[in-house]
């Protein structure tokens, strides 16, 4: 039983997020979305909002849980049996931040590979910082997050409207 961990700050998931768990679940049996608080990014969901619309979004999917972490991810990725950390890689922006990651992941942990998959090209330029500001100034973001989580980010930016 092959087990991923795909680790992101997921503020919020989004179909690129879910493109890539599709393609993981090819290759790995069982994938653990693993949320992680990232205080340094400063984020605009709650970490339970992340994890629940993480949950949702990926609901139809069988063999994919979605939890919390804490601290060093080669830890977290050890204590749960996982076999290898996923990323998706977009763009060649992505490519110098993802490398130094890999690397250092791997130079703490031997044995740990990162794995990475691109996107469907639909996906390839959509990040969640780009939904945020699509939602944040009323864009229409149905095409590139689930309906709920869409529900969520207009509540947000009515609330601070308001
Ligand atoms: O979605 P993101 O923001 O690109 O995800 C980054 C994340 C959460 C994978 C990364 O910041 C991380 O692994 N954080 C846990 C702390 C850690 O292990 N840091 C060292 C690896 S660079």
């Amino acid at each position: 039983m092959r087990i991923g961990v795909y680790p992101g700050t997921f503020d919020p998931i989004t179909r690129g997020h879910t493109d890539i768990v599709a393609r993981s679940l090819r290759l790995f049996d069982r994938l653990i979305v693993a949320v992680a608080p990232n205080p340094r990014k400063e984020p605009l969901l709650s970490i339970a909002d992340r994890v629940e619309l993480a949950k949702i979004a990926t609901k139809e999917f069988a063999n994919v849980e979605v939890e919390s972490f804490n601290g060093l991810l080669v830890e977290y990725v050890r204590e749960r049996g996982a076999h290898a950390i996923i990323r998706g890689l977009r763009a060649l922006s992505d490519f110098e931040h993802e490398f130094q990651m890999a690397l250092l992941n791997r130079k703490i942990d031997e044995q740990l590979e990162t794995v990475f998959f691109m996107p469907s090209e639909e996906y390839s330029y959509l990040t969640s910082s780009i939904v945020k500001e699509l939602a944040m100034f009323g864009g229409p973001l149905e095409d590139f997050v689930h309906p709920e989580v869409a529900d969520k980010l207009r509540q947000c930016y009515r609330q601070e409207t308001s």
